[in-house]
Formats: structure tokens, sequence, C-alpha cells
């Protein structure tokens, strides 16, 4: 079997200093808030596994019934020879697709965790023998360069994770997919449907205190990675629906009025009590409006799929 191909985009020190400026910027800001990419270290990534078995966190189920009933129209909508998924995480739903796509030459799995990229890999290196495998450690909001792979292409973008890219980084981010794509390239993306607001807090604020261990994570990358003090049990873990916005956010909120050093950045950040860090927007959509998104991307909604109870929906666009 041949190895692994796994490319890093960027310098190893790159992440480093993303994650000095992001800190900085964030927790210098009114309000106080961090990038969500900052929760995927290994065990993030092993947390985030964890939220999609919860009872309360219905995407992942909802978005697999899609794709176990339409992959195959997907596919041959597609003809895909070279699939690239964006934030790829386990790679686990992907299977469907690997399976549909029969005339597949490629798989890029694109992602910042290294962990989940690396064990997803090789993985379905394994299983899938004749498969070319790339891993791409890459951010998906900075510019891209993928292998030179056999067209078409089909960019999955799946888990509804295009939800927690802010509404001017959406913009920028389907520019630059359409960028990617060729005539006959396609995007299939995932996105979760506005719904019933206590069923959104309830999947980001399950019993069991898994989510809100996922979003106290970034308080421990940020401790190893830059020395910082944060004590997590210091703060508590919140959910809240923007009926403006029609997102949920994730904070953190302070326990009490505390200091927190980041010597890294020779940084001291004042926390007042009941003062929140937002760490995560997780948008909902409807039809007219990521339909509206994409076309203003570039790209043109061709084919649109929900699961029978109308929570998460597919969509398929091709450049315009
Ligand atoms: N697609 C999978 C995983 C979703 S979790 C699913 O549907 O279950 C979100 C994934 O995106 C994580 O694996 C995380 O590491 C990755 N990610 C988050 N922000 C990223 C960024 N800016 N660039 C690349 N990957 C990112
Ligand atoms: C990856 N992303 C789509 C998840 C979401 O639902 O916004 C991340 C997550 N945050 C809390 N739970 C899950």
């Amino acid at each position: 079997m041949s190895p692994l191909l796994v490319t890093r985009t960027l310098p190893e020190d790159a992440t480093d200093a993303a994650l000095r400026a992001d800190v900085q910027v964030g927790l210098t800001s009114t309000p106080k808030t961090l990038p969500p990419k900052w929760f995927y270290d290994a065990r993030g990534s092993e947390l985030f596994e964890k939220i999609t078995e919860l009872p309360e966190y219905y995407p992942t189920r909802a978005e697999r019934e899609i794709l176990a009933a339409r992959a195959g129209e997907i596919a041959a909508a597609s003809g895909a020879r070279t699939l690239v998924e964006l934030g790829s995480g386990s790679s686990e739903k992907t299977r469907y697709l690997l399976d549909a796509l029969t005339a597949l030459h490629t798989y890029v799995a694109v992602d910042v965790s290294e962990s989940a990229l690396v064990q997803a890999g090789e993985a379905i290196m394994a299983e899938r023998p004749g498969l070319a495998v790339h891993a791409l450690i890459a951010d998906f909001t900075a510019p891209l360069t993928l292998p030179d792979t056999p067209g078409p292409r089909l960019v999955a973008f799946l888990g509804g994770t295009i939800g927690n890219l802010l509404p001017a980084e959406r913009a920028a981010f389907l520019t630059a997919v359409r960028g990617l794509l060729s005539p006959g390239d396609a995007l299939l993306l995932g996105t979760d449907l506005v719904k019933d607001e206590q069923v959104l807090v309830r999947a980001y604020d399950d019993a069991a205190g898994v989510t809100a261990e996922f979003n106290k994570n970034v308080l421990t990358v940020v401790n190893r990675e830059l020395g910082a003090d944060f004590d997590p049990d210091a703060f508590a873990h919140m959910a809240v629906w923007n009926t403006g916005n029609e997102w949920i956010e994730m904070r953190l909120r302070s326990r009490t009025a505390q200091t927190v050093k980041i010597p890294a950045l020779g940084l001291a950040v004042e926390f007042a009590a009941g003062e929140d860090l937002r760490t995560e927007v997780s948008a909902k959509f409807r039809r007219e409006g990521i339909g509206a998104e994409l076309a203003a991307g570039g790209l043109e909604l061709t084919h649109w799929w929900t699961d029978p109870e109308g929570r998460f929906a597919l969509s398929l666009s091709t450049v315009r």
C-alpha cells in the first residue's frame, strides 16, 4: 500500500503565529471572541466525534440520512473523479460518497486537525486500495492550492461547518470555493436549517456536558500553546439562540471577576463577573438565503435535498 500523502500548506510555526494573532485580537476586543477553528486539537476532534453521537445533536444523523438516500443522485449529477472535502474531520459520512462515486480517482481531505486527518486518511486508504488519498493540513479560510488531479471535481463541505463562519467570512469563502471550480465541477454543501429554538439550544447544551467540555477545550489549547492560566472551571458554558442573526452562539461566561495571564503575548486579560467570551457561532439557514449567498459567490444551486424531518439540507451547486 502506498503511504498517505500528507501535505502541510503552511510552515509549522504559522499555526502558532495565527493562534497568537487571533488570541491577541479576540481577547482585547469588546465583546471578547475566539475563532472556532482552535477547538480542534486532538482532544477537541475527539470531543466533536462524541458530540455527533449525542441524542440532542441531530445534524450529523440528519445529514447521514440524506447521504444514505441521495448519494447515488449526487454521484450521477457530479460524475466526480476527484472528491475534495473541506473540514473533513473523521470522514465518516464521506464513505457514502466514496461508495457512490464509481469513477473516483482521488480523495483530498482538508482539515486543520492533523490527528483527525491522518487517522481518517489512513483508514480510508486501508479500506480502498485503488483510491489515491491526499491529506492536506490547511485552513480552508485561507487560499488553498489543491493537488493536480483528474476532473471533474466535487468539493464537499459537510456537517454544517459553513455555519461556523461569520457572514463576511462565508462570502469570501464561497467566492474562493468558486475559484477552485471549473465548468463541470460542483460544490456539495451541508447546511443546518432554522428550527425550533429549544431543539437548537439543546443540541448545543447537552445533558451529559460533552459540548461544555468541547467549548472549554479552547481554553486548554490557549493554556498549552501560549502558557495562559485559564481555569476552565471558572467559566460556564452557554448556548444562546440569536434570533436576529439566526445563529446559535456558544460562549464561555466568566463566573467571577478575574484576570487571565497570557505570557506568550505579555497580556493580562480582565474578565468582569458574568462577562462572555464568544467562541463560536453556528448559523442556521433557509433555502432562499443560502441560494442567494451561493449566487453572490458565483455559484448556482441546482439540487436541494433535506432529511424527512426537514432539519438539515444538502445542496449541490455548479459554476454560473
Ligand atoms: N465534516 C465532518 C467534521 C465537522 S467538524 C462532519 O461533518 O462530521 C468541523 C471540522 O472542520 C473539524 O474537523 C475541524 O478541525 C475542521 N475545521 C474547522 N475550522 C477549520 C478551518 N478554518 N480550516 C480547516 N479545517 C477546519
Ligand atoms: C462543526 N460544526 C458544524 C459544529 C456545529 O454544530 O456548529 C461544531 C459544534 N459546536 C458545538 N457542537 C458542535
